[in-house]
């Protein structure tokens, strides 16, 4: 047997040498040195020969590529990663009146119909007639589309037994009560005895299940924490109180990706996927006014064009208003400090007000350099070069930073008309359809590109 040799560890950099020194030559660090404890050989090679009880090698798996059903809805099947899994169940949330019913019937309908299968939608919450009235609006008519109306889960799930229903949805997990179960509906209780049961029979009867469910005023899902645990996919299904537009989006899939964004319009027929979404939140004519930029935001996977309106108006009071819409408040008192303080524009002496157009939300890191711009420009009030737009992220120091995915939000800039775009000097961009200006600085973004026309407002 070979003799051991003693080998030493730094305690602070990892370094292993076989000399103990009292300097680490690799972190200069004193007095760091510790033996290296031996793995004894016994632990070495053990692993895949003793015999192994209950657990299994992952590559001698059969791996099973699901069979997925369509729901009918194409940008529903993208969130989803392509389709409902079979055996799989999917928990979707929003606000009360955001159209959660509707989606589901849509698409419980389209199953029945396309596939020519039974599907079950149980409906705790509206009668035969609410529904039936529903189903006509946004005519789902197929034989094989069944409602079980009421709050018995057992009774709505009998149905399923010998049945060979497709689907099922469940309208909504707080409205239903489980068999053997004590307490109002909707308690947490009951609430988790009715998802973990539309969980098994989902896994039993080796098809898929939406359940939808309420959520709090914080848009958290109503019930227990573990809820979202215990299903494959949470959904998040929202949008503006005011707007006809409908965002889906995945918070959890084990069956897909988190990153796709589904947009829906509601009209008076139900829901309708938008596919274009390119004039969602823009518009191509309000370039030309003072206080506009424009940007590519991601959500997800998709690019979506935004335009970022800022109004700068004059005050003699000593505290000068900040109001913000779709960016963060806080974000946006930053960004103006930064402009203030790198870019010599003073804006202590106008309230500024910010909105993205549409009622979009923009988190993405990107919308800072157009906010700037918007800003600067609505201060000078001069209008910014049309045709352009800018992505980047703003540091306090005034820099400007890549973004992520450049090449895809260039191409969208691109199919959409733009012929110029703004970023950062250290991005690095493959896509050559498009006028790139690479800026450092915020004060070189804004120097060359305010089109001097100061006496131009609107
Ligand atoms: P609903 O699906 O009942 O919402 P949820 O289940 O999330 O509470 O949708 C409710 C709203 O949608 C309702 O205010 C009316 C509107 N709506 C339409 O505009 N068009 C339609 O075709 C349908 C069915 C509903
Ligand atoms: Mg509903």
């Amino acid at each position: 047997m070979a003799q051991q040799i003693t080998k030493y560890i730094c305690s602070e950099c990892g370094h292993v040498t076989t000399t103990k020194t009292g300097k680490c030559p690799s972190c200069n660090s004193w007095g760091t040195f510790e033996i290296l404890p031996e793995v004894s050989s016994s632990n070495k090679n053990s692993s895949a020969k003793k015999n192994l009880p209950n657990i299994k090698i992952i590559n001698a798996l059969e791996v099973k590529t699901p069979r997925r059903i369509s729901t009918g809805i194409e940008e529903f099947d993208r969130v989803l990663g392509g389709g409902l899994v079979p055996g799989s169940v999917i928990l979707i949330g929003g606000q009360p009146g955001i159209g959660k019913s509707t989606l589901l019937l849509q698409a419980a309908g389209s199953v029945a119909k396309n596939y020519n299968v039974p599907v079950l939608y149980i409906s705790g919450e509206e009668s035969d007639a609410q529904v039936a009235l529903r189903a006509s609006r946004i005519n789902t008519a197929s034989e094989n589309l069944f409602l079980y109306s009421g709050s018995e889960l057992e009774d709505a799930l009998i149905n399923l037994e010998n049945n060979n229903f497709a689907f099922f949805v469940l309208d909504s997990v707080q409205a239903m009560s489980a068999d053997n179960n004590s307490g109002w509906v909707g308690t947490v209780t009951q609430v988790r005895a009715v998802a973990q049961r539309v969980i098994d029979t989902a896994r039993e009867k080796k098809i898929p299940a939406v359940m939808i469910g309420h959520i709090t005023k914080d848009g958290k899902i109503a019930g227990p924490m573990m809820l979202e645990h215990m299903v494959d996919t949470v959904l998040n299904f929202s949008g503006e109180g005011y707007s006809a537009y409908r965002m889906l989006r995945a918070v959890k899939n084990r069956y897909g990706s988190t990153d796709e964004l589904g947009i829906f319009e509601m009209l008076e027929d139900g829901l309708k996927p938008v596919t274009d979404k390119s004039g969602l939140y823009w518009n191509r004519e309000d370039s030309a006014v003072p206080g506009v930029a424009m940007t590519i935001a991601l959500e997800g996977n998709t690019p979506l064009a935004a335009e970022i309106q800022t109004l700068a108006a004059k005050t003699i009071f000593p505290y000068p208003r900040r109001t913000s819409r779709g960016i963060e408040l806080n974000r946006f008192q930053l960004l103006t400090a930064v402009i203030d303080r790198r870019c010599r524009i003073s804006t202590l002496s106008h309230d500024l007000y910010i909105n993205v157009a549409g009622g979009l939300t923009l988190q993405d890191p990107s919308a800072d350099l157009p906010a700037c711009a918007a800003i600067a420009s609505a201060l000078k009030n001069v209008s910014l070069q049309s045709g352009t737009c800018w992505l980047g992220e703003v540091g306090l120091a005034g820099e400007v930073r890549p973004v992520t995915r450049i090449d895809l939000r260039l191409k969208e800039a691109a199919r959409l008309g733009f012929h110029t775009a703004v970023v950062s000097s250290r991005e690095q961009i493959k896509f050559s359809g498009i006028k790139i200006i690479r800026v450092s600085h915020i004060d070189e973004a804004l120097a060359g590109l305010i089109v001097a026309n100061s006496t131009q407002s609107r």
